[in-house]
């Protein structure tokens, strides 16, 4: 922590990432804007004068597909989901400062500006792009960057791209960026993902990086060739600046907060703000952030959480059924620096019942008892000299910089782990002097009130320092102990709790869940919706006759290309067994063509042919399909072309 004086004129500037509106956010991506929270909450009450910027990025080819699914507009599909990452942020109870929309007409108009002054001055220059595009995470790759033919960093499958486009050249600036990183030892943290990023990209080289598309429009065009729209990274990435009123006629906030004090982001988008964001500003002159902080990912069992897996956690649920702070909690305490956390509910559950109920809720509510029982209710005054008074104090006096110092290093769990020793240490002094036996001999009556106050101060301090993690908690605590002043700055002594005042004992902050119970009931919720997918209703009875009518075959994929101006669409040749055949199958998002040859799937051989943007189609492949994904039948075993299926 910082003193009074120093604060004078300190900001401090954190953002989160700005979100995709892709989909229901759920509790891992809730994690970087809880952690920011944190951060800006503890810096605010710090003194300084904080800007926390969070936002959407709603651009790029994803959201256009996903609103063509939908079948609404772009803005009318991004409009609908951003309104909900606003209702989960006051659900989490987020402190933003500014939540920055990269269809805000002040942030297009400025990367417009910023991608002309770049091209301007010879960064960015056109030419063709040719290479890999991954359409979930918006990036480019070249043929030996894949991995087994997929995206390297999600997994997922690739598409082909060929289109004109502008190039930005990174690589003038990789030496002047290794140099950066190797003198400024913090700008990108943990040490290790620094390592990374230097021997994995920075050193080998960079390519050039192709910064516009022609083949979808909705994007930020290009002010000067609107058949391109910007790279949705580039986009993304100038908001930090353009939130602040960059390239503006007001560029108050930008001249009071840039450089940023600190990106916090997870660890899968590092690349692009430790290589990507400072080259772009090193371009346009701009200083770098101060710190990059690539934050580790909070996991299920079975490994990251996604809709296809079937194994995403809903924050709106826990929150409903756990409260904000439990949720808040957890996810604080449990992703350690630097490296991955995981979820489960029964761990979750356990967390709660141990930290929340036991330590923290039974001291505020054996203590406010207490005082009630032997007191009614009203803070004795402070009386020191008993046993273990003096350890009891003399950690509450440090803990509040042991939870400082822990903060600027952005050690989150380490922080809540200095407040919850502290809170151990007070039941443990409980115990240790017994108030039950002391209010049995009236003599003791001034000690009894002297470890009642010190119980009341520690929870005061408690209060003051889990306030920009727990904030509801806090008002709680600090509501029951009825303490005036829980400002930091009421920390540097231990006698903030005014003798006299009458403690308002409430109801118990963090009630005791049955671990069991619970469990049942959120594996009932998490049926639910399975089973109500599962019953799409069934079609109208037919005969056996009628299913005889189908010829069914087993065909082999010879060869498979995209078809030019058709997204969706793939060109399959299929060899029958005594025939070949050129099949039309609407499987372009969901397959690779390169996935496909080789494979024996099943054709709807004695369909009538039809043309398909102008391609013959004789025939159909059977898939399995929902909204989201889609799966070709394939026989289990290998069986001959040409085999009747039935
Ligand atoms: N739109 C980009 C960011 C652009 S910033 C200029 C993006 N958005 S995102 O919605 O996909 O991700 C938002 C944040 O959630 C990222 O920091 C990402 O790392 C984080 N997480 C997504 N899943 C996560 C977990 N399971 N655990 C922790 N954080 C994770 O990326």
């Amino acid at each position: 922590m910082i003193k009074e004086d120093e604060t004078m004129n300190k900001t401090y500037y954190i953002t989160t990432p700005i979100y995709y509106p892709s989909a229901n956010l759920h509790i891992g991506n809730t994690y970087t804007t809880v952690a920011a929270d944190a951060l800006a909450r503890y810096k605010r009450k710090d003194g300084f004068d904080v800007m926390f910027l969070t936002g959407s990025d709603e651009h790029g080819q994803k959201i256009q597909r996903l609103a063509e699914e939908k079948k609404v507009t772009p803005k009318e599909y991004v409009d609908h989901i951003v309104a909900g990452i606003k209702d989960l942020w006051k659900l989490m109870n987020i402190s933003y400062d500014k939540f920055i929309r990269t269809t805000d007409e002040y942030h297009v108009e400025v990367v417009q500006q910023i991608f002309k002054q770049l091209y301007d001055q010879g960064d960015i220059y056109k030419s063709v792009y040719e290479g890999w595009y991954c359409t979930p995470d918006e990036s480019f790759w070249t043929d030996s960057q894949l991995k087994d033919g997929k995206c390297p960093d999600c997994g997922r499958a690739v598409e082909k791209a060929k289109e004109e486009a502008y190039f930005f050249k990174m690589s003038k600036y990789a030496d002047r960026l290794i140099q950066y990183i190797e003198d400024n030892p913090h700008f990108i943290q943990p040490e290790s993902r620094k390592n990374e990023m230097l021997n994995n990209f920075l050193r080998p080289g960079l390519t050039d990086l192709c910064v516009s598309r022609t083949s979808f429009d909705w994007g930020i065009p290009v002010s000067f060739d609107p058949d391109h729209v910007v790279y949705v990274w580039i986009d993304a990435l100038s908001n930090y600046i353009t939130a602040l009123g960059y390239g503006t006629d007001n560029t108050e906030l930008y001249a009071k907060y840039w450089p940023a004090d600190v990106h916090l982001i997870g660890k899968d988008i590092l690349r692009f703000h430790t290589i990507y964001w400072p080259i772009m500003l090193m371009a346009l002159d701009i200083p770098l952030p101060k710190q990059v902080f690539g934050h580790g990912w909070l996991l299920v069992d079975g490994g990251k959480m996604s809709k296809s897996k079937g194994n995403v956690v809903d924050p709106v649920i826990l929150v409903d059924h756990f409260g904000v702070d439990a949720v808040r909690y957890f996810l604080l305490r449990e992703i350690p620096f630097g490296s991955d956390g995981l979820f489960n509910n029964e761990t979750f559950i356990k967390k709660i019942n141990s930290d929340l109920a036991n330590d923290l809720g039974n001291l505020l509510s054996r203590t406010v008892s207490m005082v009630e029982k032997y007191f009614e209710g009203i803070v004795p005054e402070k009386y020191v000299e008993g046993d273990f008074d003096a350890e009891l104090m003399a950690l509450c006096l440090k803990t509040p910089q042991l939870v400082g110092d822990a903060i600027d290093q952005l050690k989150l769990p380490e922080a809540l782990t200095h407040i919850w020793t502290l809170i151990g240490r007070a039941n443990k002094y409980i115990d240790e002097t017994t108030p039950w036996i002391l209010a049995k001999d009236e003599a003791l009556k001034a000690r009894l009130g002297g470890v009642m106050y010190n119980l009341l101060e520690t929870l005061r301090f408690a209060a003051a320092l889990v306030e920009p993690f727990l904030p509801d908690t806090a008002a709680k605590v600090q509501r029951q102990i009825q303490a005036e002043d829980i400002s930091f700055a009421s920390l540097l002594s231990f006698d903030g709790t005014k003798p006299g005042t009458l403690v308002q004992k409430g109801e118990i902050i963090f009630p005791r869940i049955d671990v069991q119970k619970k469990l049942e009931e959120l594996e009932a919720l998490q049926e639910k919706p399975v089973v109500k997918k599962a019953v799409k209703p069934l079609k109208e009875e037919i005969t056996i006759e009628d299913f005889a009518k189908l010829d069914l075959r087993v065909v082999k994929v010879l060869a498979c290309e995209p078809i030019k101006g058709a997204k969706k669409l793939l060109k399959l040749t299929v060899d029958l067994g005594n025939e070949t055949r050129q099949v039309v199958s609407g499987i372009a998002e969901h397959y690779a063509p390169q996935d496909l040859v080789g494979k024996k799937v099943i054709l709807v051989a004695n369909l009538k042919p039809v043309t398909l943007r102008g391609e013959l189609s004789q025939g159909m492949i059977l898939a399995a399909s929902t909204a989201e994904s889609l799966s070709v039948i394939v026989p289990d075993k290998d069986e001959e072309t040409g085999t009747v299926v039935s």
